[in-house]
């Protein structure tokens, strides 16, 4: 498929169901295995349900009924999270289980600040929308202002916009060549991503509202965010521009994905697709970028990371997002910013030691040895999984933690047959980081972190999304699906072709150290529906027709240690019939694999967040895009959703406004934890 059939495929109802179809031709070269390699390498010990898996290697690679663990083999296990399941459906609206309360706390427009104008959907601007709450809400994190934990800022990222269902009469433009995308509305799409910082506090009735009047509230944008760059890529020839010739500071950051809140209380926003945002004016017949006026290196390297990708044409109005313009600019995103919440003056940072690729999220734990250890997915089909080890141990400075971030090993995932990790180093000059393959220096290293990677033999994953650490030495790993992986490219630890409702991966790290270089993994659970022998999916028997879930995209661990999973089915959605929601995963014991239906989102939402407090009584979440993806499946709606005509107004149901995403935030009726 060219660029030009997807934007013309009639079956592809928004954005971000074109962005997945373009992402459709992986980038990483290293897939070729053969399936004798594969049947070689050892599976049962990975399963979950010991003793209950008898089945062929065979058989288990490539999904039979045998898969599902038999209901009379387990042992009965009860999960630990006693609320009562939410029944799965898809609607109008968002549902949590019975007892709780799920109140709407932020949405798309809200005035942020003092000075803010009130939201003007019909005549919004990009000065209004710079003190107003971005769009498409994903990571939540929060930090409490007092000892009791009932006044805080909240942290909230802005990853994309849908100007289909923003903008007034506008339609999907990315179809229609971006005819309608006047200078003010790309400026407006830019103020409405990045992040939110805002003051909450918890009201007497348990209810939480937003202090407009806080010194600490703030909008980061990719408009006016001015942010420095630190570690080895920072003052690198490769990251310098005619803005920036010194190549150590960037306006804004894009595609702010999932996040993490560092232990010291600052807040890490990753940079997703950050490839969407740049332009070409050079085109070839089938209408996709043509870089052959670049150096052969360099083309290489920007494909490695599907540059330019213009899902958006900022690059038409804003030189910067040009390559023709500006080579090196798409070099200074793909990283990890640090904001400090505290601290309403301080620039973000973007550290690159943390490596540049298109982190989905940067959930951060400690070491055995007090060293910060942070996971990230590259949330990319037959991409990879990281770690980052600082050299130093955390402590009480603030500035000393934050330099922690630029100084220190990354780490790539190897996950071997026989059931072992590797943590492979990214180190220049070590192994074949060496100027002969293109690597001058660890700026060269992490800037192409991908392309370092792949000479490392890492192992390419079905679409690593979170990666959520537990303190005890488990790492969660969301694997989100893989459409495009074919039986010849299979690996034990993405052992299905056709991964259409993704896997989750539990990583036990040696010792249970976070800082170990080795462990091993399993799979926890492979979605979909068990009931269907073709899916190949693996619960524990006890999970019902409502705990079953595609597509785990975002995690949480609660005070207890158990799983909180949310998911992001996108315009697959009705291969499920489910709307996306958060869903409460058993780790341990007979109940492991054990899954409940704790929320759902309104249709054409995805489920974002979730963050809980320290006190375990408030759970935040996020409902993004609601109403846009996979409308068409909707009975009774069955049609692409626009401004004028969307499947739903959620949350405000007024005719006058679209669909908003917005923040959720659930607590229990009476008060309490959110699970006991
Ligand atoms: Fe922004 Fe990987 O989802
Ligand atoms: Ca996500
Ligand atoms: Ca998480």
């Amino acid at each position: 498929m060219t660029r030009k059939d997807i934007l013309e495929d009639p079956s592809i109802g928004n954005k971000a169901e074109a962005f997945e179809a373009f992402d459709d031709i992986p980038t990483n070269p290293n897939l070729a295995r053969t399936i004798g390699q594969v049947v070689a390498g050892r599976y049962s010990r990975r399963d979950m349900f010991k003793g209950a898996l008898a089945v062929t290697t065979t058989t288990a690679l490539f999904g039979t009924s045998a898969m599902i663990a038999p209901r009379q083999a387990s042992a009965t296990g009860t999960s630990r999270y006693n609320f009562t399941e939410l029944e799965w459906a898809n609607d109008t609206m968002h549902h949590v289980a019975e007892g709780y309360d799920a109140e709407i706390l932020l949405r798309w427009g809200d005035p942020i600040t003092a000075d803010a104008p009130e939201f003007d959907v019909m005549n919004q601007t990009a000065a209004a929308q710079l003190k107003q709450f971005g769009y498409n809400n994903d990571y939540v994190g929060f930090t409490p202002l007092n000892d009791a934990g009932t006044r805080g800022l909240l942290c909230v990222n802005h990853e994309y916009t849908n100007e289909e269902v923003m903008f007034p009469g506008l339609g999907r433009q990315d179809q229609a060549a971006f005819a309608g995308m006047t200078p003010e509305l790309v400026d407006i799409e830019m103020a409405a991503h990045g992040g939110t910082v805002v003051e909450i506090e918890k009201e007497t009735t348990g209810a939480w509202r937003l202090n407009r009047d806080s010194r600490y509230n703030r909008r980061i944008t990719p408009l006016d965010t001015k942010m420095t760059l630190s570690g080895p890529a920072a003052g690198h020839v490769r990251m310098q521009t005619s803005e920036d010739p010194e190549g150590r500071s960037v306006i804004g950051t894009l595609n702010n994905c999932a996040g993490g809140m560092t232990p010291w209380g600052t807040y890490l926003m990753a940079e997703e697709n950050f490839h969407g945002y740049f332009w070409t004016d050079v085109l070839d017949a089938d209408g996709k970028p043509d870089l052959s006026a670049l150096a052969e290196a360099d083309i290489k390297r920007h494909d490695r990371y599907g540059v330019p990708g213009m899902w958006y044409n900022w690059g038409v109005h804003h030189a910067r997002f040009n390559l023709d313009r500006e080579p090196n600019e798409p070099n200074r995103f793909g990283w990890i910013v640090e904001v400090d919440p505290r601290d309403p003056e301080a620039m973000p940072v973007k550290h690159t030691a943390l490596g540049r690729f298109r982190h989905e999220g940067c959930e951060t734990t400690v070491s055995a040895d007090g060293r910060l250890v942070i996971y990230s997915g590259d949330d990319n089909r037959f991409d990879y999984m990281y770690k980052y080890v600082s050299g130093g141990t955390v402590g009480e400075d603030k500035a000393a933690n934050s330099a922690l971030l630029s100084d220190g090993t990354l780490y790539v995932a190897r996950f071997d047959e026989d059931g072992t990790i590797a943590w492979l180093p990214l180190v220049h000059g070590e192994g074949p980081l060496t100027a002969e393959n293109g690597f001058n220096d660890q700026g060269d290293v992490v800037i192409d972190t991908r392309l370092a990677a792949d000479l490392l033999g890492a192992t390419p994953m079905d679409r690593p999304e979170d990666a959520q650490p537990r303190g005890d030495g488990s790492v969660y790993l969301m694997l989100t699906n893989n459409s495009r992986r074919k039986p010849d490219q299979l690996n034990a630890a993405n052992p299905r072709p056709e991964n259409t409702f993704g896997h989750i991966i539990e990583i036990k790290e040696d010792a249970g150290d976070h800082g170990a270089t080795a462990g091993t993994w399993s799979i926890l659970v492979r979605c979909g529906d068990p009931s269907v022998a073709e899916v190949g999916a693996l619960w524990n028997p006890e999970t019902s027709t409502n705990g079953w879930f595609g597509s785990p995209d975002n995690a949480a661990i609660d005070a207890d240690g158990r799983l909180w999973i949310s998911t992001d089915q996108g315009g697959n959605w009705g291969e499920t019939g489910k709307s996306d929601g958060l869903y409460a995963l058993e780790t341990e014991g007979a109940a492991r694999g054990t899954s409940k239906l704790f929320f759902r989102c309104p249709v054409g939402g995805e489920m974002c967040g979730p963050y809980f407090t320290d006190d375990q009584e408030t759970l935040f979440v996020a409902v993004q895009h609601p109403g846009t993806d996979g409308t068409k499946d909707l009975a009774g709606f069955e049609r692409d959703s626009t401004f004028e005509d969307p499947a739903t107004r959620w949350p405000d149901f007024d005719p006058a406004m679209p669909p908003r995403p917005a923040v959720v935030v659930i607590t229990k009726q009476g008060g309490g934890k959110i699970a006991v």
